[in-house]
């Protein structure tokens, strides 16, 4: 399956043989400090451990729900999908998403988070997309705004992190906005 997002990336199922760049993409403390739940540093097992996830969830789900970001020579520059719901039985979905360093300020996540929530209300039946955010992620929130969601919460002291409780934004796109 490929979801064409533009000129410059795509959209794919994730595949075994993304391993390697997973790591070499995601094991950057930049990637980690923005983040709630990508570990740091990021080891081979943490790549099988979420390569394990994302299959069992596709079974589960009857259809990926997860995509790599490829770029145009197909390499993996990164990964955005759903959490939290179940395929024809929830109305809302929790997005996810991360671009690899050299890729950030192009506007490659602001297309792609455009594109998957676009199919996502028309393949997943889907009325109410949420992200959550660190408060202090500034271009994850603008890419959010860019793409039409609107900030319904903020969470105080809402998740662990390094042995503090981290503040969270809570924004939400709904369908037809
Ligand atoms: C957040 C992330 C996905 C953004 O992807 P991206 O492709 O760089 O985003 P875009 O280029 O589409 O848009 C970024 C916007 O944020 C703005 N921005 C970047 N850094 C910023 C900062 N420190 N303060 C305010 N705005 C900032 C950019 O100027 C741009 O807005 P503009 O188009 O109005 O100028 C990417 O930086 C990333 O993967 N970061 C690490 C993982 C992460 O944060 N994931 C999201 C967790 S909720």
């Amino acid at each position: 399956m490929k979801i064409v997002v533009n000129d410059q990336v795509h959209l794919s199922e994730v595949r075994s043989s993304d391993k390697p760049a997973l790591v070499e993409q995601l094991n950057d403390k930049e990637i980690y400090d923005r983040t709630l739940r990508i570990p740091y540093p990021y080891t081979d097992t943490n790549a099988e451990e979420w390569l394990a996830v994302v299959a069992k969830t596709t079974q589960q789900q009857g259809r990926p729900v997860h995509w790599a970001i490829r770029n145009a020579e197909d390499h993996l520059i990164g990964a955005c999908g759903f959490n939290d719901f179940q395929m024809g039985k929830s109305h809302r979905a929790e997005i996810g998403y991360l671009l690899a360093k050299p890729y950030w300020n192009q506007g490659i996540m602001t297309a792609v988070v455009q594109m998957a929530c676009q199919y996502a209300f028309e393949e997943f039946g889907l009325v109410k997309i949420t992200a959550q955010v660190r408060s202090e992620n500034m271009a994850s929130a603008r890419v959010l705004e860019k793409c039409g969601f609107e900030q319904e919460g903020y969470f105080r002291k809402h998740f662990p992190k390094d042995g503090k409780f981290i503040d969270v934004r809570l924004f939400a796109l709904l369908k037809g906005d």
